[in-house]
């Protein structure tokens, strides 16, 4: 390690935990101070922090083979078997199978219902009600997902799984258990086999529309669970890769889109700027850069979490072999000496031709392992957005907006604007 963590540095972090309120900031402090290899100094939870291009792709592809997914964690004991956690040929196995849909050229096959389920949470709202984005965003990434994936329509059941879907969440978010594994953790069993109960709902439905029918008969859905049923899984491993794309498919996108509604509020020029390139452009260019910059600086999953089963070596010091660790998308993002101004909103920093270097801008991962969903994900955003501005005005309530360490990094309380419909508008 190049410096030690001290206990002035140790005051200087926990100074930067109650200036931000949030766990970002005593990172930040660490990073500055110990460059892109330290060990956070907690008893009892003193994973590795490791960041910037070299370590990025030594953890995503040259040395992956050193560490592995799979831990001993609250979102191994919900996923189970999921794609996300596997490791191996289990998790090669998976992946082949679920590509097909998410492959990018079945993306705009998409992009209607995508518009569709975003206009039916948008009809809710009324004329000048003051709307919180975070939630709004979460209604329409779940039923854009649970649509796209498995062709169901969720709308009606949105009251029976809304509770059931956010305990899941919270359930693999940090908390104390971190650090005490055994702290008890009352009041998830129950709706946590309520979403499974849905779950498994959904499967049997489809078993009894398809099985021991000739596909001439019946109209076979050619989409994500379709493929996981065709290729004989049972309906344990059916329910893991379900409820990892559910949670990992809208999370992610629902941090996102509030995200970037809380940047453009943030910033009234860019978000006239882009108003108006998208009332005029079928594809905005700014859309993209906007989207692009709010990934970086605030990427939905933030680290990567990983258990070395090898030893492996960085600049500035070895992980050994059993140790946890995390490589930092936000600090890579937020590096000095890869970005100009690396704290600012600057979508420009995206215009067509200018470079990132290699492994500098990894907000999806990367190597073999990165985001099965990405590309889905990026246009779900293009579409969502461009869509929602092109209807409605967002003006923001400006109150104090942090990032919060949930599953995902959340803007919170969360990010509410005031909407207008619009009345003239390019159709
Ligand atoms: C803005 C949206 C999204 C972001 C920022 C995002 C981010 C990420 C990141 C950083 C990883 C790699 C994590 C690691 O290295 O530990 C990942 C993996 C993954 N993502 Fe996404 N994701 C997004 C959308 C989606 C969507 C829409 C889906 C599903 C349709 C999805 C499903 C997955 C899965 C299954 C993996 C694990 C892949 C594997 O291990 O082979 N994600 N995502």
């Amino acid at each position: 390690m190049k410096k030690p963590i001290t206990p002035q540095l140790g005051r200087a972090a926990l100074r930067a935990l109650f200036a931000e309120r949030s766990p970002l900031g005593p990172l930040k402090v660490m990073a500055k101070h110990a460059g892109r290899f330290f060990q956070i100094p907690i008893p009892g939870f003193r994973p590795y922090v490791v960041f910037g291009p070299e370590a990025n792709r030594k953890v995503l592809v040259t040395e992956r083979d050193k560490v592995l997914w799979r831990n001993t964690d609250p979102v191994t004991d919900l996923l189970r078997r999921g794609v996300l956690i596997v490791d191996g040929e289990e998790h090669d196995r998976y992946r082949r199978l679920m590509e097909p849909p998410l492959h990018p050229s079945q993306l705009p096959a998409y992009t209607e219902m995508m518009i569709r389920q975003t206009d039916r949470v948008a009809s809710q709202w009324r004329d000048g009600q003051v709307v919180d984005m975070l939630v709004e965003s979460r209604k329409i990434a779940l039923l854009i997902i649970m649509q796209a994936l498995f062709s169901k329509d969720v709308w009606d059941d949105l009251p029976r799984i809304w509770h059931p879907i956010l305990k899941a969440i919270e359930y693999i978010s940090p908390g104390a258990w971190i650090i005490w594994r055994k702290i008890p953790r009352p009041g998830f069993r129950k709706p946590l086999r309520e979403l499974d109960e849905y779950l498994f709902e959904i499967i049997s439905d489809r078993r009894r529309l398809t099985i021991d029918r000739p596909s001439s008969t019946v109209h076979r859905p050619n989409d994500l669970l379709q493929h996981l049923l065709d290729a004989g899984l049972t309906d344990n491993l059916i329910r893991d890769q379900m409820l990892t794309m559910m949670i990992a498919g809208h999370d992610t996108s629902t941090a996102l889109l509030a995200w970037t509604f809380s940047l453009l509020g943030h910033h009234p020029d860019i978000f006239h700027r882009l108003i108006e390139e998208v009332d005029a452009l079928e594809k905005s260019p700014l859309l993209d850069q906007v989207i692009k910059e709010s990934l970086r600086l605030y990427p939905p999953i933030h680290i990567g979490n990983r258990r070395v089963a090898e030893e492996i070596h960085f600049d500035g010091g070895s992980v050994p072999a059993g140790a946890r660790m995390f490589y930092s998308i936000y600090l890579t993002h937020r590096d000095p000496e890869i970005w100009e101004d690396a704290d600012s909103f600057c979508p420009e920093r995206f215009a067509h031709g200018r470079k990132t270097p290699p492994m500098s801008y990894v907000p999806f991962g990367g190597g073999p392992r990165a985001c099965i969903g990405a590309a889905f994900g990026q246009a779900e955003a293009r579409v969502v957005l461009a869509h929602l501005l092109r209807h409605y005005t967002f003006e923001f309530t400006n109150h104090k907006i942090i990032p919060h360490m949930g599953a995902t990094l959340e803007p919170r309380p969360g990010v509410r604007m005031k909407i207008t419909k619009r009345i003239s508008v390019v159709e």
